[in-house]
């Protein structure tokens, strides 16, 4: 049958989601606002209703109790259909060991076991990158490893007066599932911007460590499942030039979560900033989205942050949540807000006309 012709689909995905919403330190609550604002309307035209429960948690909350979280956090967030969280910390809310409490990152990447930490980078048409480069050249996404590597060794170090050591960790399966998962992106994918190749690169320091190399090895074991996708490799310095001078070789990049939390900052200030780049932590019980930057408390409640990582967020959510003409209604309506001129960053990072100009420029796109 002719594809136009055909009869209206049936409505496809749920038709109600139930959230669960951090709103975070700092900016976070404004981020937050501004992204269910966008959120509510976007699903409101395609019928769907959407149901938010609050969940405390962060800096401000360990100030109050001394734990991050409320009892029974995780079962509440592993029971919602997703969990749009606003960034977390506060500089002066710090542990003994003078390392900042309540950033959430190990409770619940390691709590809810969300071993993917999915961030796509990608140039917005309309948005300026400090790189020669224009927007459809920079796309790709970075899969990295959530719950092992250096950082599991978060807390666990040891220290004295004369020396420190922190020792990074990783499991045979937890690279088999972390590839696994880069090649299952790449798949949903139509390819790098340069050739058009299916391609996922492996990015680690191989050449010098044992632990990396070890990487490599599980990697390319599970590239041989995947032989219509291209297994790439790249030594973690030499990415970090090539995401610079030439990112549209990148569909997808998967690695160690020290290395993909170093190397998503900096793919994100080619691609207009920390601001621009939303992010998802995907596990098989529970999944939670976030914007890739801090809390900004010097500009907390002033009307100055940039909401765009945090909406985009929340439109990978309800992709998750199995409504991706949704998340495509509120792409769209971000990126005509800028290539329109309603929306625009300034140099700060700060979004001209403020935050909540911000939002209601994106929400007078949502309709097509
Ligand atoms: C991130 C952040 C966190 C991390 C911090 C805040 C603990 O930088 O999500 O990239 O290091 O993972
Ligand atoms: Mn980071």
């Amino acid at each position: 049958m002719d594809p136009r012709s055909a009869p209206p689909s049936l409505p496809f995905g749920p038709s109600s989601i139930r959230l669960a919403v951090i709103p975070g330190d700092g900016i976070g609550p404004e981020l937050v606002a501004s992204a269910i604002a966008i959120m509510t309307a976007a699903c409101e035209l395609d019928g769907v209703s959407l149901q938010l429960e609050e969940e405390q948690a962060g800096a401000a909350q360990y100030r109050k109790t001394g734990d991050a979280l409320l009892p029974g956090a995780l079962d509440r967030l592993r029971a919602a259909d997703g969990v749009l969280k606003g960034p977390v910390g506060l500089p002066e809310v710090r542990k003994p060991d003078g390392t900042e409490a309540g950033l959430l990152g190990g409770l619940l990447r390691i709590g809810l076991d969300t071993y993917a930490n999915m961030r796509p980078i990608r140039l917005l048409p309309g948005v300026d990158s400090p790189t020669r480069f224009r927007s459809g050249e920079i796309d790709y996404v970075i899969v990295r490893e959530n719950t092992e590597g250096l950082y599991l060794s978060r807390g666990a170090g040891v220290r004295n007066r004369h020396a420190a050591a922190d020792q990074l960790l990783v499991t045979r399966a937890g690279v088999e599932r972390i590839a696994r998962f880069a090649f299952e992106q790449a798949t949903l994918r139509s390819g790098a911007p340069l050739d058009g190749v299916r391609r996922v690169t492996c990015v680690d320091k191989s050449n010098v460590l044992r632990s990396y190399a070890f990487f490599r090895d599980v990697f390319d074991e599970v590239a041989t499942d995947y032989p219509e996708i291209e297994a790439d490799h790249l030594y973690a310095d030499a990415a970090a030039h090539a995401l610079v001078v030439d990112p549209a070789r990148f569909d997808v990049l998967v690695m160690e979560n020290f290395l993909g939390d170093i190397l998503s900052d900096l793919g994100a200030g080619t691609a207009g900033g920390l601001g621009m780049c939303p992010s998802g932590n995907i596990g098989a019980d529970a999944a939670y989205f976030e914007p890739i930057h801090g809390s900004a408390p010097s500009i907390a409640g002033q009307d100055r942050a940039n909401p765009v990582s945090q909406i985009l967020s929340a439109a990978l959510l309800l992709r998750h949540c199995g409504r991706p003409d949704i998340a495509r209604r509120i792409d769209a309506a971000v990126e005509r807000a800028f290539v329109e001129g309603a929306v625009a960053i300034q140099p700060s990072g700060g979004p001209v006309g403020g935050t909540e100009a911000t939002t209601r420029a994106i929400l007078e796109r949502l309709t097509d």
